[in-house]
């Protein structure tokens, strides 16, 4: 194999990685991630923060939010979730979003 097709082989590799990263979310417990968003968001969202619910975006824009959580504005907040818990959160929210079949809001 020469240079170039190794060059290749390698970027192409290195695409693929960082798009199935991109979309590491999803596929979550829908149900959980509403006892999660409850018990570690909602202590905020609606109180001292924005009233987010499931029905506030659509889900391009959960996708997009989640896409990089550390852009999150209270991400330090929630250091420490584990991966697996802001899937979750990030499931119920984008399976009930605004144009999903079942917008959901808090309550
Ligand atoms: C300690 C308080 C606090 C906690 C806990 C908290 N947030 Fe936030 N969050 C904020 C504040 C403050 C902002 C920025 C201002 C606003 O949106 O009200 C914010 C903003 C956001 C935004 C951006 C909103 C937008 O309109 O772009 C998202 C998304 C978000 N939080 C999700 C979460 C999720 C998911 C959790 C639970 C895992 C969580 N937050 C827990 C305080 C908190």
């Amino acid at each position: 194999m020469n240079r170039k097709a190794i060059t290749f082989i390698g970027a192409l590799l290195i695409t693929i990685s960082a798009v199935s990263m991109a979309f590491a979310f999803g596929g979550g417990n829908a149900r959980k991630g509403k006892f999660l968003y409850r018990k570690n968001c909602r202590s905020c969202h609606g109180k001292t923060a924005s009233d987010l619910s499931p029905a506030s975006m659509v889900q391009a824009d959960w996708k997009a939010t989640f896409e990089d959580v550390s852009k999150i504005p209270c991400n330090k907040d929630w250091q420490g979730l584990p991966e697996k818990d802001i899937n979750d959160i990030f499931t119920y929210l984008h399976d009930y979003a605004k144009d999903s079949p079942t917008p959901a809001k808090c309550s």
